[in-house]
């Protein structure tokens, strides 16, 4: 078997190939925005900054969920700040013109009257939205893959997991780190770094039981992991890790269910946005837990940063990747390549 090269250093460090990476995934792909429970009541909000662009999901008066840009029609002003929180109409903060909880521009105090101003022509941008088992997904563009299809064979996995409608939910933590998104994708994907980067995941994971798997093209990669040690004791026997491209993960066990964004905040930065529920743990197990999944995180984002730091140097262009170990990093990156340039 011949050996595959891992993408180009200027992949992960060029402004133009960035650019169109915005355009041709960001843009048109799904992304987890959060916990559908934080939009439960009608006028609730979840306002976030999303790939760079702010936008915000809001339960209308009607009980619809949308989601529109977080943009002012009038000058372009934020409009809600981010977080939670809950309103009747949508007021901006410059010159007080209000939204409907529906989008629509309802309100354009001491802007005067002109026949060639139609206020149905500023209603708010909309996003595609989909709930997904008790979580919200966004996408910014119409053109990009149907929500259906995108979460389909992931969905099937799920199937005999518990979900978040079974456990309780805990909290959530965010990491951000400096290096291109693709590094964390690149790291993910495979389970080689597993020894030496997380010493306590590495035990509490069977020797020689994680089947990795991809589906759907390289576009989803499942870990399908039988737990060991104190991994058994916090999780359960059985548990699923999945990457969604370009930047959904889930861990799933009997006894935990952690949802995570993994984002591009820059072309040399990310951000890793994760959310977590339990059940049948007592609180000191849910926090080791909880403490744990940042461990992870922040032992994965630590060595992305490593490898970041040599991407931009222009002494290193690309590596071989391990035909036991990598396939399906060269998936992923195949997926970059095809997404981006159609090779
Ligand atoms: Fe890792």
């Amino acid at each position: 078997m011949s050996i595959i090269q891992s993408l180009d250093a200027t992949s992960y460090t060029d402004n133009t190939r960035y650019a169109l990476e915005r355009e041709r995934i960001f843009k048109k792909q799904w992304w987890l925005l959060g916990p559908e429970h934080t939009v439960k009541e009608r006028g609730d909000y979840l306002s976030d900054t999303v790939c760079g662009w702010p936008v915000f999901a809001i339960r209308g008066n009607d009980g619809e969920l949308r989601a529109f840009h977080n943009i002012c029609r009038h000058r372009g002003s934020t409009l809600l700040e981010e977080g939670q929180g809950r309103c009747r109409t949508i007021v901006c903060p410059y010159h007080a013109w209000g939204y409907k909880t529906d989008g629509t521009l309802s309100a354009t105090p001491g802007f005067g009257h002109s026949d060639d101003f139609d206020p149905a022509q500023h209603n708010l941008f909309a996003l595609r939205v989909a709930c997904f088992r008790g979580m919200v997904f966004i996408s910014l563009d119409d053109n990009g893959p149907a929500f259906s299809d995108w979460i389909k064979t992931l969905d099937e996995l799920m199937t005999p997991f518990p979900g978040i409608d079974d456990m309780t939910y805990h909290g959530s933590f965010t990491v951000h780190g400096a290096a291109n998104w693709k590094t964390y994708c690149d790291n993910t994907v495979e389970g080689y770094h597993l020894n030496a980067v997380h010493p306590r995941l590495a035990t509490a994971v069977s020797t020689g039981s994680v089947t990795i798997q991809p589906y759907d093209n390289g576009e989803l990669i499942a870990f399908h992991v039988d737990y060991g040690g104190d991994g058994a004791a916090l999780r359960g026997n059985l548990g699923l890790w999945a990457y969604r491209f370009p930047g959904f993960q889930i861990a799933i066990s009997a006894n935990a269910f952690k949802i995570e964004r993994v984002e591009p905040t820059g072309i040399g930065s990310l951000r890793s946005m994760n959310w977590a529920w339990y059940q049948n743990l007592d609180d000191a197990a849910i926090k080791d837990s909880f403490e744990w999944s940042e461990t992870v995180v922040r032992e994965d984002i630590g060595i992305c940063e490593k490898v970041q730091r040599n991407l931009d140097n222009g002494i290193y262009t690309s590596g071989p990747l391990s035909p036991d170990q990598e396939g399906n990093v060269a998936r992923f990156q195949q997926v970059v390549r095809t997404t981006l340039d159609g090779e």
